[in-house]
Protein backbone atom coordinates (compact mmCIF):
# COMPACT_ATOMS: atom_id res chain seq x y z
CA UNK A 1 0.00 0.00 0.00
CA UNK A 2 1.08 3.50 -0.93
CA UNK A 3 0.63 6.91 1.68
CA UNK A 4 1.14 10.39 1.44
CA UNK A 5 2.44 12.31 5.17
CA UNK A 6 1.56 16.06 5.66
CA UNK A 7 5.01 17.32 6.68
CA UNK A 8 4.23 20.93 5.42
CA UNK A 9 3.15 22.72 8.86
CA UNK A 10 5.66 25.62 10.40
CA UNK A 11 5.21 24.25 13.61
CA UNK A 12 5.13 27.29 14.87
CA UNK A 13 3.65 26.47 18.29
CA UNK A 14 6.60 24.70 18.75
CA UNK A 15 8.94 27.77 18.27
CA UNK A 16 11.61 27.98 18.89
CA UNK A 17 12.58 24.40 18.70
CA UNK A 18 10.84 24.32 14.94
CA UNK A 19 13.08 27.61 13.71
CA UNK A 20 15.88 25.11 12.54
CA UNK A 21 13.78 21.53 12.35
CA UNK A 22 10.85 21.33 11.25
CA UNK A 23 8.65 19.54 13.99
CA UNK A 24 8.58 16.11 11.92
CA UNK A 25 12.06 16.26 12.30
CA UNK A 26 12.88 17.46 15.96
CA UNK A 27 14.90 14.19 17.91
CA UNK A 28 12.09 12.10 19.86
CA UNK A 29 13.29 9.45 22.07
CA UNK A 30 16.32 9.55 20.25
CA UNK A 31 15.32 9.68 16.56
CA UNK A 32 13.80 12.23 14.18
CA UNK A 33 9.76 11.93 15.18
CA UNK A 34 9.12 10.70 11.50
CA UNK A 35 11.29 7.65 12.36
CA UNK A 36 8.74 6.15 14.91
CA UNK A 37 5.61 6.75 12.23
CA UNK A 38 7.48 5.32 9.48
CA UNK A 39 8.13 2.04 10.95
CA UNK A 40 4.71 1.85 12.31
CA UNK A 41 3.27 2.47 8.85
CA UNK A 42 5.57 -0.13 7.76
CA UNK A 43 4.52 -2.74 10.11
CA UNK A 44 0.97 -1.73 8.88
CA UNK A 45 1.71 -2.44 5.08
CA UNK A 46 2.87 0.06 4.15
CA UNK A 47 5.30 0.02 0.83
CA UNK A 48 5.82 3.36 -0.45
CA UNK A 49 5.31 6.61 1.28
CA UNK A 50 5.02 9.98 -0.27
CA UNK A 51 6.14 12.92 2.03
CA UNK A 52 4.17 16.48 1.23
CA UNK A 53 6.72 19.08 2.23
CA UNK A 54 6.65 22.58 2.46
CA UNK A 55 8.41 24.52 5.08
CA UNK A 56 12.66 23.57 5.32
CA UNK A 57 11.47 20.48 2.42
CA UNK A 58 14.87 20.14 1.61
CA UNK A 59 15.78 18.77 5.14
CA UNK A 60 13.55 15.68 4.77
CA UNK A 61 15.44 14.08 1.94
CA UNK A 62 18.81 14.66 3.41
CA UNK A 63 17.07 13.19 6.76
CA UNK A 64 15.55 9.93 5.03
CA UNK A 65 16.55 9.84 1.57
CA UNK A 66 15.13 6.78 -0.67
CA UNK A 67 13.97 4.23 2.02
CA UNK A 68 13.98 3.62 5.61
CA UNK A 69 12.41 1.50 8.31
CA UNK A 70 11.67 -0.67 4.96
CA UNK A 71 9.44 2.32 3.44
CA UNK A 72 10.50 3.33 0.23
CA UNK A 73 10.51 7.32 0.20
CA UNK A 74 9.21 9.98 -2.60
CA UNK A 75 9.56 13.69 -1.92
CA UNK A 76 6.67 16.57 -3.30
CA UNK A 77 7.37 19.99 -2.31
CA UNK A 78 4.78 23.01 -2.76
CA UNK A 79 6.37 26.10 -3.82
CA UNK A 80 4.02 28.31 -1.75
CA UNK A 81 2.05 25.74 0.84
CA UNK A 82 -1.22 24.44 -0.18
CA UNK A 83 -3.17 23.52 3.17
CA UNK A 84 -4.01 20.04 3.73
CA UNK A 85 -5.92 19.12 0.68
CA UNK A 86 -3.92 21.07 -1.81
CA UNK A 87 -1.07 19.72 -0.37
CA UNK A 88 -3.03 15.86 -0.64
CA UNK A 89 -3.65 16.60 -4.00
CA UNK A 90 -0.15 17.91 -5.01
CA UNK A 91 1.25 14.59 -3.46
CA UNK A 92 -1.18 12.46 -5.46
CA UNK A 93 0.58 13.44 -8.52
CA UNK A 94 3.92 10.67 -7.36
CA UNK A 95 1.25 8.15 -6.58
CA UNK A 96 1.67 4.25 -8.46
CA UNK A 97 -1.57 2.42 -7.23
CA UNK A 98 -4.99 2.13 -9.51
CA UNK A 99 -8.05 4.50 -8.95
CA UNK A 100 -9.96 2.18 -6.29
CA UNK A 101 -6.91 1.27 -4.21
CA UNK A 102 -6.42 2.88 -0.36
CA UNK A 103 -4.44 5.07 0.59
CA UNK A 104 -3.09 5.86 3.45
CA UNK A 105 -2.82 9.44 4.46
CA UNK A 106 -1.13 10.71 7.59
CA UNK A 107 -0.28 13.79 9.75
CA UNK A 108 3.12 14.10 10.06
CA UNK A 109 2.83 15.04 14.06
CA UNK A 110 0.65 11.80 15.10
CA UNK A 111 1.68 9.37 17.77
CA UNK A 112 -0.56 6.47 17.31
CA UNK A 113 -0.88 2.98 18.33
CA UNK A 114 -4.10 2.39 16.22
CA UNK A 115 -4.63 -0.89 14.25
CA UNK A 116 -4.41 0.37 10.61
CA UNK A 117 -5.36 -2.89 8.53
CA UNK A 118 -8.56 -2.87 10.88
CA UNK A 119 -8.67 0.70 9.43
CA UNK A 120 -8.23 -0.38 6.04
CA UNK A 121 -11.02 -3.35 6.46
CA UNK A 122 -13.75 -0.77 7.51
CA UNK A 123 -13.14 1.31 4.66
CA UNK A 124 -13.01 -1.83 2.23
CA UNK A 125 -16.41 -3.58 3.54
CA UNK A 126 -18.32 0.08 3.69
CA UNK A 127 -16.68 0.77 0.44
CA UNK A 128 -16.07 4.45 1.26
CA UNK A 129 -14.49 7.63 -0.20
CA UNK A 130 -12.79 8.15 2.39
CA UNK A 131 -12.62 6.39 6.43
CA UNK A 132 -11.37 8.68 9.01
CA UNK A 133 -9.47 7.02 12.00
CA UNK A 134 -11.33 8.70 15.24
CA UNK A 135 -10.44 9.14 19.16
CA UNK A 136 -12.02 10.82 22.13
CA UNK A 137 -10.10 13.18 23.61
CA UNK A 138 -10.98 15.97 26.75
CA UNK A 139 -11.15 19.10 24.61
CA UNK A 140 -12.00 18.44 20.94
CA UNK A 141 -12.23 22.14 21.01
CA UNK A 142 -8.84 22.47 19.60
CA UNK A 143 -9.34 19.64 16.76
CA UNK A 144 -11.60 18.41 13.79
CA UNK A 145 -14.80 17.23 15.84
CA UNK A 146 -16.40 14.16 13.69
CA UNK A 147 -20.18 12.99 14.99
CA UNK A 148 -21.13 9.62 13.48
CA UNK A 149 -24.20 7.60 12.93
CA UNK A 150 -24.74 3.58 14.37
CA UNK A 151 -23.51 2.60 10.99
CA UNK A 152 -20.57 4.16 12.03
CA UNK A 153 -21.00 6.50 8.80
CA UNK A 154 -19.71 10.38 9.62
CA UNK A 155 -22.05 13.08 9.25
CA UNK A 156 -20.88 16.06 9.97
CA UNK A 157 -16.75 17.36 10.30
CA UNK A 158 -16.59 20.57 12.42
CA UNK A 159 -13.02 21.80 12.30
CA UNK A 160 -12.08 23.70 15.65
CA UNK A 161 -15.45 24.62 17.01
CA UNK A 162 -16.03 26.38 20.45
CA UNK A 163 -18.79 23.62 20.37
CA UNK A 164 -17.98 20.72 19.67
CA UNK A 165 -21.42 17.91 19.39
CA UNK A 166 -19.14 15.09 20.63
CA UNK A 167 -15.98 14.43 22.34
CA UNK A 168 -14.61 12.16 19.30
CA UNK A 169 -12.35 13.89 17.06
CA UNK A 170 -10.17 13.50 13.84
CA UNK A 171 -6.78 11.91 15.15
CA UNK A 172 -5.17 12.87 11.37
CA UNK A 173 -5.16 9.55 9.72
CA UNK A 174 -7.55 8.91 6.58
CA UNK A 175 -7.85 6.02 3.97
CA UNK A 176 -8.83 7.37 1.10
CA UNK A 177 -9.96 5.84 -2.29
CA UNK A 178 -7.38 6.92 -4.79
CA UNK A 179 -9.95 8.48 -6.90
CA UNK A 180 -11.05 10.09 -4.07
CA UNK A 181 -8.35 12.74 -3.72
CA UNK A 182 -9.06 13.82 -7.54
CA UNK A 183 -11.71 15.27 -6.27
CA UNK A 184 -10.04 18.18 -4.38
CA UNK A 185 -8.84 20.96 -7.02
CA UNK A 186 -5.75 21.09 -8.07
CA UNK A 187 -2.99 23.75 -7.44
CA UNK A 188 -5.44 25.35 -5.14
CA UNK A 189 -5.27 26.10 -1.36
CA UNK A 190 -7.52 23.64 0.35
CA UNK A 191 -7.99 22.60 3.94
CA UNK A 192 -9.22 18.82 4.05
CA UNK A 193 -11.01 19.21 7.33
CA UNK A 194 -12.49 22.83 6.54
CA UNK A 195 -13.87 21.70 2.83
CA UNK A 196 -12.95 18.45 1.46
CA UNK A 197 -14.27 16.34 4.50
CA UNK A 198 -17.82 19.28 4.44
CA UNK A 199 -18.29 18.72 1.29
CA UNK A 200 -17.91 15.23 0.57
CA UNK A 201 -20.41 14.82 3.30
CA UNK A 202 -22.79 16.87 1.82
CA UNK A 203 -22.71 15.34 -1.65
CA UNK A 204 -24.03 11.84 0.10
CA UNK A 205 -20.33 10.05 -0.16
CA UNK A 206 -20.16 7.29 1.95
CA UNK A 207 -17.18 9.04 4.87
CA UNK A 208 -16.74 6.57 7.45
CA UNK A 209 -15.20 6.83 10.88
CA UNK A 210 -13.04 4.26 12.55
CA UNK A 211 -13.18 4.89 16.16
CA UNK A 212 -10.12 3.02 18.50
CA UNK A 213 -9.17 4.14 21.80
CA UNK A 214 -5.12 3.17 21.56
CA UNK A 215 -2.88 5.57 22.62
CA UNK A 216 -3.06 8.49 20.25
CA UNK A 217 -1.54 11.79 20.91
CA UNK A 218 -0.81 14.91 18.63
CA UNK A 219 2.68 16.37 19.19
CA UNK A 220 2.27 19.81 18.03
CA UNK A 221 2.62 21.76 21.72
CA UNK A 222 5.95 22.08 24.17
CA UNK A 223 3.71 19.57 26.48
CA UNK A 224 2.66 16.91 24.00
CA UNK A 225 6.06 16.86 22.38
CA UNK A 226 7.34 16.47 26.05
CA UNK A 227 5.38 13.88 26.97
CA UNK A 228 5.25 11.78 23.54
CA UNK A 229 9.23 11.78 23.69
CA UNK A 230 9.10 10.32 27.43
CA UNK A 231 5.84 7.83 26.59
CA UNK A 232 8.19 6.40 23.51
CA UNK A 233 10.63 6.03 26.08
CA UNK A 234 8.81 4.50 29.02
CA UNK A 235 7.42 2.09 26.40
CA UNK A 236 4.16 3.30 26.55
CA UNK A 237 3.76 3.24 22.56
CA UNK A 238 6.03 0.55 21.33
CA UNK A 239 8.45 1.71 18.51
CA UNK A 240 10.64 -0.47 16.44
CA UNK A 241 12.73 2.84 15.81
CA UNK A 242 13.75 3.80 19.68
CA UNK A 243 17.84 3.51 19.76
CA UNK A 244 17.21 1.60 23.01
CA UNK A 245 14.94 -0.57 25.35
CA UNK A 246 12.19 0.86 27.00
CA UNK A 247 12.82 2.15 30.98
CA UNK A 248 13.48 5.29 32.72
CA UNK A 249 15.83 6.88 30.55
CA UNK A 250 16.92 6.38 27.50
CA UNK A 251 20.65 7.67 27.38
CA UNK A 252 22.49 7.85 23.74
CA UNK A 253 25.96 6.82 22.82
CA UNK A 254 28.43 9.28 23.87
CA UNK A 255 26.50 10.94 27.26
CA UNK A 256 27.44 11.17 30.47
CA UNK A 257 25.39 10.93 33.43
CA UNK A 258 26.86 10.86 36.89
CA UNK A 259 25.95 7.72 39.08
CA UNK A 260 24.97 11.05 41.94
CA UNK A 261 22.58 12.19 39.50
CA UNK A 262 18.75 11.23 39.27
CA UNK A 263 17.56 11.10 35.68
CA UNK A 264 14.11 9.55 35.11
CA UNK A 265 10.54 9.50 33.94
CA UNK A 266 11.31 8.88 30.47
CA UNK A 267 13.90 11.23 29.99
CA UNK A 268 16.04 11.11 26.74
CA UNK A 269 19.86 11.99 27.32
CA UNK A 270 21.55 12.84 23.60
CA UNK A 271 24.74 12.24 22.40
CA UNK A 272 27.29 13.97 24.01
CA UNK A 273 25.10 15.61 26.86
CA UNK A 274 26.03 15.47 30.45
CA UNK A 275 24.03 15.51 33.83
CA UNK A 276 26.40 16.17 36.99
CA UNK A 277 26.08 14.44 40.36
CA UNK A 278 22.90 15.98 42.36
CA UNK A 279 21.27 17.12 39.40
CA UNK A 280 17.63 16.01 39.11
CA UNK A 281 16.07 15.55 35.56
CA UNK A 282 12.40 14.12 35.31
CA UNK A 283 10.30 13.81 32.10
CA UNK A 284 12.62 15.84 30.09
CA UNK A 285 14.47 15.98 26.38
CA UNK A 286 18.13 17.05 26.73
CA UNK A 287 19.34 16.95 23.16
CA UNK A 288 22.85 16.65 22.17
CA UNK A 289 25.73 18.40 23.81
CA UNK A 290 23.15 19.61 26.68
CA UNK A 291 24.47 20.42 30.13
CA UNK A 292 22.92 20.12 33.29
CA UNK A 293 24.84 21.33 35.84
CA UNK A 294 25.14 19.98 39.61
CA UNK A 295 22.34 20.47 41.85
CA UNK A 296 19.98 22.03 38.98
CA UNK A 297 16.77 20.74 38.87
CA UNK A 298 15.13 20.31 35.45
CA UNK A 299 11.72 18.60 35.30
CA UNK A 300 8.96 18.44 31.80
CA UNK A 301 11.34 20.66 29.73
CA UNK A 302 13.67 20.75 26.84
CA UNK A 303 17.07 21.97 26.62
CA UNK A 304 18.42 21.94 22.82
CA UNK A 305 21.49 21.28 21.15
CA UNK A 306 24.44 22.38 23.59
CA UNK A 307 22.24 24.28 26.01
CA UNK A 308 23.41 24.58 29.24
CA UNK A 309 21.81 24.83 32.98
CA UNK A 310 24.11 26.19 35.93
CA UNK A 311 24.68 24.52 39.11
CA UNK A 312 21.29 24.40 41.44
CA UNK A 313 19.04 26.43 38.66
CA UNK A 314 15.47 24.64 38.59
CA UNK A 315 13.61 24.60 34.85
CA UNK A 316 9.84 23.29 35.36
CA UNK A 317 8.00 22.99 31.82
CA UNK A 318 10.31 25.28 29.88
CA UNK A 319 12.35 24.95 26.71
CA UNK A 320 15.95 26.08 25.85
CA UNK A 321 16.71 27.29 22.31
CA UNK A 322 19.81 25.99 20.59
CA UNK A 323 23.22 26.91 23.03
CA UNK A 324 20.58 29.12 25.52
CA UNK A 325 22.65 29.32 28.98
CA UNK A 326 20.42 29.63 32.26
CA UNK A 327 22.96 31.27 35.09
CA UNK A 328 23.54 29.19 38.37
CA UNK A 329 20.27 29.63 40.65
CA UNK A 330 17.85 30.72 38.29
CA UNK A 331 14.59 29.44 38.79
CA UNK A 332 12.01 29.28 35.50
CA UNK A 333 8.76 27.89 34.74
CA UNK A 334 5.25 27.42 33.74
CA UNK A 335 6.15 27.42 29.29
CA UNK A 336 8.85 29.70 29.76
CA UNK A 337 11.29 29.52 26.39
CA UNK A 338 14.57 30.90 25.75
CA UNK A 339 15.34 31.87 21.97
CA UNK A 340 18.73 30.33 20.79
CA UNK A 341 21.70 31.73 22.22
CA UNK A 342 19.92 33.81 24.96
CA UNK A 343 21.97 34.22 28.16
CA UNK A 344 20.69 34.20 31.69
CA UNK A 345 23.04 35.62 34.43
CA UNK A 346 23.00 33.98 37.22
CA UNK A 347 19.74 34.57 39.53
CA UNK A 348 18.23 36.92 37.08
CA UNK A 349 14.63 35.32 36.94
CA UNK A 350 13.29 33.77 39.90
CA UNK A 351 9.43 32.27 39.57
CA UNK A 352 8.38 31.28 42.93
CA UNK A 353 5.90 28.50 42.54
CA UNK A 354 3.64 29.86 45.46
CA UNK A 355 4.01 33.43 43.46
N1 LIG B 1 2.44 19.80 2.83
C1 LIG B 1 1.72 20.54 3.68
N2 LIG B 1 1.26 21.75 3.26
N3 LIG B 1 1.47 20.06 4.91
C2 LIG B 1 0.73 20.83 5.76
C3 LIG B 1 0.23 22.09 5.40
C4 LIG B 1 0.51 22.58 4.07
O1 LIG B 1 0.12 23.68 3.65
N4 LIG B 1 -0.45 22.59 6.46
C5 LIG B 1 -0.37 21.68 7.45
N5 LIG B 1 0.35 20.60 7.04
C6 LIG B 1 0.64 19.38 7.79
C7 LIG B 1 1.36 19.62 9.11
O2 LIG B 1 2.77 19.54 8.91
C8 LIG B 1 0.84 18.46 9.97
O3 LIG B 1 1.60 17.28 9.79
C9 LIG B 1 -0.55 18.20 9.42
O4 LIG B 1 -0.61 18.82 8.13
C10 LIG B 1 -1.65 18.77 10.32
O5 LIG B 1 -1.36 20.13 10.59
P1 LIG B 1 -1.37 20.69 12.08
O6 LIG B 1 -0.96 22.11 12.01
O7 LIG B 1 -0.64 19.77 12.99
O8 LIG B 1 -2.94 20.67 12.39
P2 LIG B 1 -3.69 20.54 13.77
O9 LIG B 1 -2.98 19.65 14.70
O10 LIG B 1 -4.01 21.89 14.25
O11 LIG B 1 -5.09 19.85 13.33
C11 LIG B 1 -5.10 18.69 12.53
O12 LIG B 1 -4.80 17.54 13.28
C12 LIG B 1 -5.75 17.21 14.33
C13 LIG B 1 -5.30 15.93 14.99
O13 LIG B 1 -4.09 16.11 15.60
C14 LIG B 1 -6.50 18.56 11.88
O14 LIG B 1 -6.41 17.50 10.94
C15 LIG B 1 -7.56 18.26 12.95
O15 LIG B 1 -8.82 18.00 12.31
C16 LIG B 1 -7.17 17.03 13.75
O16 LIG B 1 -8.12 16.80 14.79
MG1 LIG C 1 -1.13 18.70 14.72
Amino acid sequence: MEAILLVGGQGSRLRPLTISTPKPLLPTAGVAFLAHQLARAHAAGVQRIVFATSYRAEMFEAAFGTRAHGVELAYVSEDEPLGTGGAIRNAARALTCGPDDPVLILNGDILSGHDVPAQIKVHKDAGAAVTLHLTEVDDPSRFGCVPTDASGRVTAFLEKTSHPVTNQINAGCYVFRRSAIDTIPEDEVVSVERETFPSLIASGAVVMGYVESEYWLDVGTPEAFVRGSCDLVLGRLASSAMPGEPGERLTLAGASVSPGAVVRDGTTVGRGAVVEAGATVLGSVLLDEAFVAEGATVRGSVLSRGARVGPGAVLDEVILGDGAVVGPGNELRGGLRLWPGIELPPTAVRFSSDA
